[in-house]
Formats: structure tokens, C-alpha cells, sequence
């Protein structure tokens, strides 16, 4: 059925919509234009939910320039996507609150942007509601198949590293469905079906490519031949499609609507768990119906801290990045970061001496918190901040053995980040993933969803490390049914109950710090969120043994820190960041310039 010829109807005929009530109690009001079809309202009401979604959303034309900075007194939506982040600010302009808007947000990436992540990945969602000033932490990452084991990523006894990056072992049970499912139940106020009539639209109709999406088929062209079913649908002559070229997915657009018909449902226990399971099945992975039946979203106390007199909520394991973010906050706060200049090698040596700390802590004690014990108020207290203050050497960098709590007590891309604050003080920060770009390279076919290779965060090959370098152990060794250790770390900041910065970032390890630097340069340094954001980074992991800088940092600097025994390399972009600032009137927010460029791994 075309557009021209569906009915156009009056929401007032779905009685459930008016009643609903926003997060701080206040009604909003839905307008429609259009003539009623009371018949085909009370035929078939399930059916027609979806087309009411879509014509909810008629109004919703994509802008034709990418506008990256943005300002609002209402509510502001920033992602990496101008799609995504109009797909969500239309959700606020029509009364939902930013849970509403984040949902929206992340179905229309999960179609216009399939190499960060989508229906077949996951991520981590956390929130802060205004009126009783609760905080929430949504952990929709992926499961390990209940057969995987470590075996079969080895040949010969000898770990393959491609085995955990392409293809169906790559594959871990994808979370995001159920996540957002689980957010909407537990906040939402316009039913989903208005929150997914962008995604469906964009899928049905088709989405002009922008640059980001076209840099990543490119980098992906091998693997769009290799893999014909992802080449059908990115790659539709044969060739990189041409900034402005239309992707259309039809089939993704069937399985949205499916989802929003019959919920979480259809896609683990019904034909879109079917048909995911047998993509994995034919392509030799082990993942099976039982493994999509028993995934569960899991809310999570969220981790707490404080720096400067501010709140930070930001996400628990099975993320690294909360804990490791709070590690390096309590560490900076005992400097007057103010004296040393923005981006001197002073300050950069000292960044990097507190990235490598915080990095060895997460190789030796972060997992998944379901499996092992992880020590996390030892790594975030105040006092251990202050023993690592002590071992931080001014003038040196020092071998890796120094680095990690094992001496204080003898004791690439594809993933994308949002972030949402609404007009009632509400806020939501997501990072959502399918790992590198366009995951595992699988496409299930009937269901047009790109399955994650998110099981390549597991510490399977503990001498090489995994694709970004990141070496591991016992806490996150690959185990059934436990959740890769990730390093998404979403983060609400709030001063005195408000949320003066929501922050988070894409990019694998550097997305903890990239997000560490962002939060400096904005409270320590008070740079304009455009600046926070887009100032020169760095970033260390602690192993390898490699200073990674930005091309903005400059000459003088390197060399000086070179003289300090860092060893330097430059990269064109360490993480891509999307960030919101609020100061009670004005909200500014800004989706990272760097996202089309080449902030990615692979
Ligand atoms: O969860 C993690 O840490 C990784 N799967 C994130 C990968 C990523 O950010 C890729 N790039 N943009």
C-alpha cells in the first residue's frame, strides 16, 4: 500500500494514547491531521497501529545539510546521525519525554546507521528522572551462546583472531530489542508505535547515505562482496553508493513493524528469532532459539561518583567505562587542572600516566559482574585516587608492570552514542554497539538486520589481545551465557539535581577516555560544549605501550613528551563524542565532527 492510498486517522480513536502521562505528571497533547476511518480502526486496531505510527510522522522530512552543533530551551536530542537525532526530537516536540525520544533515536540509527548498531547488537542506557531525582542503568548488552566456548576460536590449539571478529561465531545474542523494549515499559508515555513510525519510514521509503555510512561501506566494500547478503542492501549496483544515494530496506521495515505489533516476542521467540538463528546456524555459529529465549535486559544499580561538587551516573559493569571513568575523575581531582594549559605536555603526561593506571585495572579486574566479583568501590575510592596521585611521575612514564591495583595491595568502529535531556530535566545516555563496523558481516535476510561481532570482546586471545589491543583476563574469559566486558560508558552529570552534561562516546577503549576528556574540558575548563567536545584528545590503554594523539596536539608537545619516554602516535581521531549542556535555561549540544572522518577502527 502506497501512502497516497492509506487512511489518515485521529489518534483520539486509541483511547489508551491521551490517558498516558509524561515522567513529571504533565499531559501532552497529540494532533493529527486528516479525516477519520472509524471502519478500519475497529477491524483491525493492531494492524493499523503501524500505519497510524507512520502518518503520526508524516510531518518527519530529513533536513538536507548536516548541522552539527544545536540549541534548544525545549528538549534536545544529539546523535551521531542528523536522521536519528530529528527522529528523536520530533518525539519531544510531540510531548514524549527523553526516554520516548531515546527510543525513537535508537530505532532510526538502528536503520540508518547498520555498521554502529541496530537490532542485531546492543548497548547500555542510563537515565536520570527529574521529579524524584532517581537514576537508572539499562544493561541490554549481548549474551555468549550457551555453546560457546574457547575452543572454537583456536585452530591447532592456536587462537584465529578473525574467528571472533567475522562471521557467525562473532555473533553474541543481540540485546538491543529487548533494551528497548524494557526502557519503554518501565517510562515511556507515547506508545511505540509513534516511536518506531521514523525508524519504519526510514526504512520503507529508503534514507539518503551521508558520509559517515559512506566511509564505513567503503572501508566494509571487501566485505560487502564477501558477504552478498550485507552488498545487497549497502552496497545496491554493485558499488559504494554515492553521498545522497537511497538505502532501502524493506525487510527491516517488515521486522520493525512486527516488533511494534507483537513486541519483544517476535524477535526471541518468534520468526525473527527464527530467522536470525538460522542465518547463524547456516554460516557455522553456534547460537541457537534457547539462547534468544532466555537474553534478558537487565536494569543494574548504576555507578555513582562524585567530581567537583557535581553527581556522576554513569554505567556499571558489564561496562568498564563507569568504573574507569570514576577512577580517572578521583585521580584528576586532586589537581588544579586550571594551572596546567589546555593540551600542554604537562597535562597530557598526565592524562596518559592516569589513562594507564586506570586501563591496567580494567585488563586485571573487569568482567561481567554476574560472573566474577568485580572490585569496584576498591577502584573508585577516593583513597586508592590518592596512591596513584602519589605514583605519578612528573617528568616519566614508567614500565607497564608499574601500572594497576596489583601494586597498591598486593591485591574499531561500530557503535554510536546519544544523548537526550528533555524539557522536565529528564536525561538519557546511550551507547548502543554491534561492535566494529557492520559487525559480524552477517545479514539475516527475512528480517534485513546485521548481526554483532560483539564476542570479539571477550579476552579470547590473551597474547595478542582483541581487535582494539585490549588484553584481559579470568574476569573476562569467555564463558556461556555471560556478557562481554564493553567500555560504553554513558554518563549523566548532574549539578545540584540538574543535568549540566550528558556525555558518552563510540570508538572501543578510547571511548572512556574521550568521554574523561570531554568531561574536563567542560567542568575543569569551561570550554563551550562545541570546544569540549571538539579539542585535540589522547588516549593511553595502558598496554600497548603507545601514546595515541590527535593531529591537533601540538609538534612542541609530542616531542616533549617523547623526552618523557611516551611513545607516540598519531591518529586523526580518537573517539567520536555526542555531549549536551544544560545550564538551566539554554541547552547546547553537539554531535563530534569527527564521526564521518576516521574515527573508526576496523
Ligand atoms: O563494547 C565495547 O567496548 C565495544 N564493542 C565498542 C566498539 C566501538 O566503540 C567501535 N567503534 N566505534
Amino acid at each position: 500500500m502506497s501512502h497516497e492510498d492509506m487512511p489518515v486517522f485521529t489518534l483520539k480513536h486509541i483511547p489508551s494514547i491521551t490517558e498516558r502521562r509524561t515522567l513529571s505528571g504533565g499531559k501532552f497533547i497529540l494532533q493529527m491531521r486528516g479525516q477519520t476511518t472509524k471502519r478500519s480502526i475497529m477491524s483491525s486496531l493492531r494492524k493499523l497501529t503501524v500505519l497510524v505510527g507512520v502518518f503520526f510522522f508524516i510531518g518527519f522530512v530529513p533536513a538536507p545539510t548536516i548541522a552539527r552543533t544545536e540549541q534548544a530551551k525545549s528538549g534536545l536530542v544529539v546523535a551521531d546521525s542528523e536522521l536519528a537525532s530529528r527522529a528523536g526530537m520530533n518525539i519531544l516536540q510531540r510531548g514524549g519525554n527523553a526516554v520516548d525520544a531515546a527510543i525513537a533515536t535508537a530505532l532510526a540509527l538502528s536503520v540508518v546507521d547498520q555498521a554502529s548498531s541496530g537490532l542485531g547488537g546492543g548497548g547500555f542506557m542510563v537515565i536520570y528522572r527529574a521529579k524524584d531525582k532517581k537514576s537508572f542503568a539499562l544493561d541490554f548488552r549481548e549474551t555468549a551462546p550457551a555453546a560457546a566456548r574457547r575452543e572454537l576460536y583456536m585452530k591447532d590449539s592456536r587462537a584465529v583472531p578473525g574467528l571472533s571478529l567475522t562471521g557467525a561465531l562473532a555473533v553474541g545474542v543481540p540485546g538491543e530489542v529487548a533494551g528497548l523494549i524494557e526502557a519503554h515499559k518501565k517510562f515511556g508515555t507515547l506508545p511505540l508505535v509513534v516511536l518506531a513510525a521514523p525508524a519504519i519510514q526510514l526504512a520503507s521509503d529508503g534514507f539518503p547515505v551521508d558520509g559517515a555510512l559512506g566511509v564505513a561501506i567503503k572501508r566494509q566494500f571487501t566485505n560487502m562482496k564477501r558477504f552478498p547478503d550485507l552488498g545487497r542492501i549497502f552496497t545496491p549496483n554493485g558499488e559504494v553508493p554515492k553521498q545522497g544515494a537511497r538505502i532501502r530496506q524493506t525487510e527491516l521495515a517488515e521486522t520493525l513493524k512486527a516488533i511494534v505489533r507483537q513486541g519483544a516476542g517476535v524477535f526471541y521467540r518468534g520468526w525473527v528469532g527464527a530467522a536470525i538463528v538460522e542465518t547463524v546456524k547456516k554460516a557455522g555459529g553456534v547460537m541457537t532459539l534457547d539462547d534468544l529465549k532466555n537474553y534478558r535486559a537487565v536494569w543494574r544499580e548504576p555507578l555513582i561518583g562524585w567530581y567537583r561538587g557535581r553527581t556522576v551516573i554513569t554505567m556499571p559493569p558489564p561496562s568498564s567505562g563507569g568504573v574507569a571513568l570514576l577512577e580517572m575523575l578521583n585521580v584528576l581531582e586532586g589537581y588544579k587542572l586550571t594551572e596546567f594549559k589546555h593540551n600542554s605536555t604537562d597535562y597530557l603526561h598526565l592524562l596518559s600516566e592516569t589513562m594507564k593506571h586506570a586501563f591496567a585495572d580494567r585488563a586485571a579486574h573487569l568482567g561481567d559482574p554476574d560472573f566474577v566479583h568485580v572490585p569496584i568501590r576498591k577502584l573508585t575510592a577516593k583513597q586508592y585516587a590518592a596512591w596513584i596521585r602519589n605514583r605519578i611521575a612528573p617528568d616519566k612514564t614508567r614500565p607497564v608492570s608499574f601500572y594497576g591495583y596489583y601494586n597498591y595491595d598486593a591485591e574499531k568502529g561500530g557503535t554510536t552514542h546519544f544523548s537526550v535531556i528533555d524539557r522536565f530535566g529528564n536525561a538519557v545516555s546511550c551507547t548502543q554497539s554491534v561492535n566494529t563496523r557492520f559487525g559480524s558481516k552477517l545479514l539475516s535476510v527475512p528480517t534485513g538486520i546485521v548481526l554483532n561481532n560483539e564476542m570479539d570482546d571477550f579476552a579470547i586471545h590473551p597474547e595478542t589481545g582483541n581487535t582494539y589491543g585490549l588484553i584481559g583476563n579470568q574476569a573476562n574469559s569467555l564463558e556461556p551465557k555471560k556478557r562481554p566486558l564493553s567500555s560504553m560508558s554513558p554518563t549523566i552529570i548532574l549539578r545540584g539535581g540538574r543535568p549540566e552534561l550528558v556525555v558518552g562516546a563510540a570508538g572501543g577503549p578510547r571511548i572512556i577516555n574521550a568521554t574523561l576528556q570531554t568531561i574536563v574540558n567542560r567542568l575543569d575548563f569551561n570550554m563551550p560544549v562545541k570546544q569540549a567536545v571538539g579539542s585535540a584528545r589522547i588516549h593511553h590503554q595502558w598496554i600497548p605501550e603507545r601514546l595515541r594523539v590527535e593531529t591537533g596536539i601540538e609538534s612542541e608537545v609530542k616531542k616533549a613528551l617523547e623526552q618523557r619516554g611516551h611513545a607516540i602516535r598519531e591518529q586523526d581521531a580518537l573517539g567520536v563524542v555526542q555531549a549536551i549542556t544544560w545550564d538551566g535555561s539554554t541547552m547546547n549540544g553537539v554531535a563530534d565532527p569527527r564521526k564521518a572522518e576516521r574515527a573508526r577502527t576496523d
